[in-house]
């Protein structure tokens, strides 16, 4: 068969490739699910419902969304971003997935060089390969809390650079970047001209004296950010396929020209449910954020009763974290998630699918009920002990 390199390049995902395994275990632990496992609150539903009773789905809408709705995300945008943005500097798209390709086909040309803070979300590094991209792999700090290392950073930089790809809250760490060192990323942004594609996805979801900072409401960062959000894990909405993203409106005609062949427009029913999501109560909110907080309370606990062989940073934000594997045959992290499937029929995420840095870990989720953590926490207990 004759397959273009940008795809043959690509290794198969662990993720998926766990996912296909756990099918084959008796009753399994999930531990490795990154979605929510709420439904999404019945308000939105009922508006989807009734805009398809209105025959208001049947069509296309603009290709950047519905006016309404890009009103309305500017209005989130100010009050809880601090971005000052307008409707033509939105675009809506299928999730926050479709607005980072649609923005990494727009910013990169082939062989132009893209930071990636590691760990890091593995899609990321696909989607720069996708487009030709080479991705610059610069290992976070664990030691300080998987931290950005902003000399690291400045030292990668060469002429080929074109963007840095992060997002924060992290999948799979659980660091906040703090505003600090994001505000020491912009300056090297600044000084060589690159852009910033950011993925906050998890902006709701931080805990204790942690803070969501959006690059993009540094004012002289205009032109230089792209930044994606999504409704799938704010308003438990992962299969709506609905996300936005924002940029200086220069650029929005220039992935506006990735996204139109990508998608034409993102799902309208799914435009209406996001634009009841805004508009409606935000206590669902508060309400899977002080779940995920007292799932990770949990996990970190049942963690400590395995100190012997996992060393963890414990998560300021998102619903994962990525704890270290302390015996020697966490080297091959995706031999220790099969054997820990098999052998425990626990199902975790092996940490070598968000780049090499990953290799010893593995990724927990806490998005899953209480009741999944133990089962899986005592299973492997037993396993270990
Ligand atoms: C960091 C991150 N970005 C994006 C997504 C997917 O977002 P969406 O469903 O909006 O495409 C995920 C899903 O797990 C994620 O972890």
């Amino acid at each position: 068969m004759r397959i273009a390199k940008r795809v043959s390049q690509i290794g198969k995902s662990a993720i998926h490739e766990m996912t296909r395994l756990s099918k084959q275990v008796d009753d399994p632990a999930f531990l490795s699910w990154a979605k929510p496992t709420s439904d999404t609150p019945s308000h939105i539903k009922e508006a989807a419902v009734k805009a398809i009773r209105d025959g208001f789905a049947g069509g296309y809408s603009e290709s950047a969304g519905l006016p309404v709705l890009r009103e309305a995300i500017c209005e989130k945008l100010f009050r809880d971003n601090q971005v000052t943005a307008d409707p033509g500097q939105i675009i809506v798209t299928v999730g926050a997935i479709e607005g980072l390709a649609a923005a990494v086909m727009a910013v990169i040309d082939p062989g132009d060089e893209v930071i990636l803070p590691t760990p890091t979300y593995s899609t990321h590094i696909r989607q720069v390969q996708m487009a030709s991209g080479k991705p610059v792999l610069v290992p976070l700090i664990e030691e300080e809390g998987f931290r950005l290392d902003i000399p690291a950073i400045r030292k990668a930089v060469t002429p080929k650079t074109k963007a840095i790809v992060y997002c924060t809250p992290s999948n799979p760490t659980g660091t906040v970047f703090p505003e600090n060192d994001l505000k020491q990323l912009a300056e090297t942004a600044l000084k060589h001209d690159l852009m910033i594609i950011t993925d906050e996805a998890y902006e709701y979801f931080v805990y204790d004296d942690q803070r969501h900072f959006s690059i993009a409401s540094i004012p002289e960062m205009q032109k230089n950010v792209i930044s994606t959000y999504t409704f799938t894990k704010t308003y438990a909405m992962t299969g709506w396929r609905i996300g936005y993203l924002h940029a200086h409106e220069e650029m929005i005609p220039q992935i506006a020209k990735a996204h139109i062949p990508f998608a034409i427009c993102a799902p309208v029913v799914s435009q209406y449910a996001a634009l009841a999501a805004l508009q409606g109560p935000q206590d669902c909110i508060k309400d899977y954020r002080e779940h995920y907080l007292s799932a990770r309370n949990l996990l970190c606990s049942r963690l400590d009763g395995l100190s012997h062989i996992f060393k963890y940073v414990k998560p300021g934000g998102s619903y994962l974290m990525l704890p270290r594997i302390l015996v020697d045959e966490g080297r091959d992290s995706a031999a220790f998630c099969k054997r820990l499937l098999r052998e425990a029929r626990v199902s975790t995420t092996p940490g070598a699918a968000f780049g090499p840095t990953g290799q010893n870990h593995l990724r927990l989720s806490f998005c899953v009920p209480q009741e999944m953590i133990n089962k899986a926490f005592d299973r492997m207990e037993k396993y270990f002990n």
